[in-house]
C-alpha cells in the first residue's frame, strides 16, 4: 500500500517517529489523525500536515487512560468515514534498574505502550475486517526481543507488544486486515532525555526519526511482517542462539555497584 489517498491515525505523533511519520504521511498524499498529549506541539505537526492533507486532525489524549484511546480511535474512524491503518506508535521509556521500580510504574508503563494499541486495536479491528482492508501497524523496539538493562519494565511492554503483534497477525493470516511490527533501534529522540528515568546506558550512535518513518512507509509495500530499523537484526538472532552468552554480555555492561 502507498499512503497517497489512505487514512491514517498515528498515536504518539507530537515528536520524534510519529511526527516524522505523519508529516511524511501527509507529504505522500495521506490524510493523518494524529494523537498525543502536547497540543501546541500536535499543532505544529498538524499545521505541516494540513499543507498537503487539509483534512488531517488531531485528537490531544493521554492514552494512559485506556478507555479514552478506545474513544478516540472510534471518533477518527466516524471523523473521517474510516481508517486505512492505525499506527500504534505512542510509547513512554521506562529506565530503572528493577529493584528501583514500582507497581505503579509497570502498570503505568504497560497501560501506555501496550494496553492502550491493544484496546484501540480491538476497537478498530471489527471495523476494519467488515470494511474488507485494514493495517494495524505497532512500534515495539528492539527491547521487545530482547531483555535491556534497566528496563525490565519497558522490555516487558514491547515483548508484549511483539508477541501481541505475532499471534494478531497469525490470527489474521487469510483476512484483509494486515499487520505490521517496527522494532526500532536507537533513533535520536526525546525519549532518550525524558524525566523521571534513569541516564541511558547507552551512548552510541543513534538513526534521525525520518528513517524509520520512512522504513514504517515501506514495510506497507513488503509482504514481512517484521522490521528492524535499523536493522540489528543479527543482534536478535545472537541472542536466539545463545540467552545464555547473550545475558552474560548484557551484564558484563551494568554499572559496579
Ligand atoms: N527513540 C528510540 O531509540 C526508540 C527505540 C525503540 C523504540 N522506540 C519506540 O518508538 C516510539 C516513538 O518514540 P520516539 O522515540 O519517537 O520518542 P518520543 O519523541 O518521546 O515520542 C513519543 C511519543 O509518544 C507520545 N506519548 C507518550 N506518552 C503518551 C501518552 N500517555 N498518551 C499519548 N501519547 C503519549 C508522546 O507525546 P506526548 O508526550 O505529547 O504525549 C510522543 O509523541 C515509542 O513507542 C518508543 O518506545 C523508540
Amino acid at each position: 500500500m502507498k499512503p497517497g489517498g489512505h487514512t491514517f491515525l498515528v498515536t504518539g505523533a507530537s515528536s520524534g517517529i510519529g511526527a516524522a511519520l505523519a508529516r511524511m504521511l501527509a507529504e505522500q498524499g495521506a490524510t493523518v489523525g494524529i494523537v498525543a498529549r502536547r497540543a501546541d506541539r500536535l499543532e505544529e505537526v498538524l499545521h505541516d500536515c494540513r499543507k498537503h492533507a487539509p483534512e488531517s486532525r488531531m485528537w490531544p489524549a493521554d492514552l494512559g487512560d485506556v478507555e479514552l484511546a478506545e474513544r478516540v480511535a472510534l471518533e477518527a474512524w466516524d471523523a473521517f468515514g474510516h481508517l486505512d491503518a492505525l499506527v500504534n506508535n505512542a510509547g513512554i521509556p521506562k529506565r530503572r534498574e528493577v529493584t528501583a521500580l514500582t507497581y505503579d510504574e509497570i502498570e503505568h508503563t504497560m497501560r501506555v505502550n501496550f494496553f492502550s494499541p491493544a484496546r484501540m486495536t480491538l476497537a478498530l479491528l471489527p471495523k476494519m475486517l467488515e470494511r474488507g482492508s485494514g493495517w494495524i501497524v505497532n512500534v515495539s523496539s528492539v527491547a521487545g526481543r530482547l531483555g535491556n538493562l534497566h528496563e525490565a519494565a519497558y522490555s516487558a511492554s514491547k515483548f508484549a507488544l511483539c508477541g501481541w503483534s505475532e499471534a494478531m497477525a497469525v490470527d489474521l493470516w487469510d483476512s484483509p486486515v494486515k499487520v505490521r511490527l517496527i522494532e526500532p533501534g536507537p533513533i535520536d529522540t526525546e525519549i532518550w532525555d525524558l524525566p523521571d528515568n534513569d541516564d541511558p546506558l547507552y551512548h552510541g550512535d543513534k538513526v534521525p526519526p525520518e528513517e524509520v518513518a520512512a522504513g514504517i512507509i515501506a514495510s506497507l509495500e513488503t509482504n514481512a511482517f517484521e522490521h528492524y530499523l535499523p536493522d540489528m537484526k543479527a543482534v536478535i538472532d545472537m541472542k536466539q542462539a545463545d540467552i545464555d552468552g547473550f545475558m552474560a554480555g548484557m551484564a558484563s555492561m551494568l554499572p559496579k555497584r
